[in-house]
């Protein structure tokens, strides 16, 4: 019998829907291939969920993920909703996303492939081989971190506040999948933190050398942020697995992901302790060439791959996909994103179909 697997469906805003209906396609393909039967839910989400029902995360969105055994998001947000107040914005629906399923922990790998090394605004010699996970805490830190908001001083002045704030427990459990996620790899973990000036900053550091104690086999190493992000353009090689808290994590996996080429490749993971993972593209809704068949559709597909290979334990199928965007690359087909002399270009359409012909 096949096995049944059910998926919540999130397309979001701006390319979202065009890049998801890619993987999808693939999706079904691969069930096909591999007897595993796929029963696909949409559900409204950001600018999407606002106009539809005022609300960037209708409760019933997220209790449908939550009864489903794993989440596609594909993207949120656009330039109609920006200029709402910060709660009723489409980033809300996802940051309540992460809360509500207690996605905890960020994986952003990013891998440049050898075919498209000239794409990367990078010298060759500077990225080829790069192969970095960044691993971000993605439900604490300054994005949750209470008191929160803008206030007004006794002087009747406005002041903005967030707070940032980690427990000594919220470090280990991240620590403990950044330290796991290191093991798999080539055993280095880099922690960046901002302890020279930050009190959360160096609780973060001693708590992450204490655990340390337990990884024997992984190499921990510290760095500061801002160090961080200035050896990751000019020596992104010495690095293997990343940990670091939310805010950081948010700027160094868009760095980490720029080394690659293009942000259109990369797809991340966002897992909890238990229960649906939320799998999507670090990139954007890109709401600027929305419905153009333009979208690069590459990081939704390997966004469902990763959501086969961590969140259904079906590597078979996330194994064939990727070998499939591999293949697509070597036939030449390029979107505008990645394009480069001598490729062909193709819209986000015509890459689906040379993905399910690949595959
Ligand atoms: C990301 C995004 C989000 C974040 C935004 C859209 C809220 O930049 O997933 O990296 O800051 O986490
Ligand atoms: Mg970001």
């Amino acid at each position: 019998m096949a096995k049944q697997y059910r998926i919540t469906l999130l397309p979001g805003d701006g390319i979202g829907p065009e890049i998801m209906s890619v993987a999808v396609s693939v999706l079904k393909e691969i069930g096909q291939q591999l007897n595993l039967q796929f029963t696909f839910q949409e559900a409204p989400i950001g600018g999407a969920a606002i106009d539809l029902t005022g609300d960037p995360l209708p409760s019933e969105s997220l209790e449908t993920c939550r009864n489903s055994d794993a989440v596609l998001l594909a993207a949120i947000g656009g330039f109609k909703w920006d200029t709402l107040p910060s709660h009723q914005r489409p980033e809300r629906g996802l940051l309540g996303l992460r809360a509500g399923l207690g996605l905890f922990a960020n994986l952003r790998p990013a891998k440049i492939l050898p075919q498209l090394v000239d794409a990367s605004s990078l010298k060759r010699d500077i990225v080829e081989g790069v192969d970095i996970m960044v691993v971000r805490e993605l439900t604490g830190g300054v994005y949750f971190g209470q008191p929160k908001g803008i206030f007004t001083t006794e002087t009747g002045e406005k002041r903005g506040v967030n707070t940032m704030a980690y427990t000594e427990s919220e470090i280990e459990r991240i620590g403990r999948v950044a330290f796991e996620a290191a093991r798999k790899r080539q055993g280095r973990l880099c922690s960046v933190d901002k302890a020279n000036v930050l009190e959360v900053s160096q609780l973060w550091r001693d708590r992450i050398t204490q655990l340390s104690q337990e990884y024997p086999d992984v190499e921990l190493s510290h760095m500061y942020v801002d160090n961080a992000a200035m050896q990751l353009v000019r020596y992104p090689k010495q690095f293997d697995t990343i940990v670091t808290g939310n805010l950081f994590g948010d700027i160094l996996s868009d760095a980490a992901a720029m080394l690659t080429g293009s942000i259109g490749m990369l797809p991340s993971a966002s897992l909890g302790a238990s229960g649906p993972g939320v799998f999507e593209p670090v990139h954007g809704s890109a709401p600027d060439i929305a419905g153009q068949d333009k979208a690069n559709p590459i990081a939704q597909v390997l966004s469902a791959a990763m959501m086969l290979r961590y969140g259904l334990n079906e590597p078979e199928a996330s194994d064939r996909i990727e070998q499939a965007v591999l293949k697509v690359l070597d036939q030449g087909y390029r979107t505008g994103d990645i394009m480069s002399p001598g490729m062909t270009l193709v819209g986000c359409q015509a890459m689906g179909e040379a993905l399910l012909k690949a595959l």
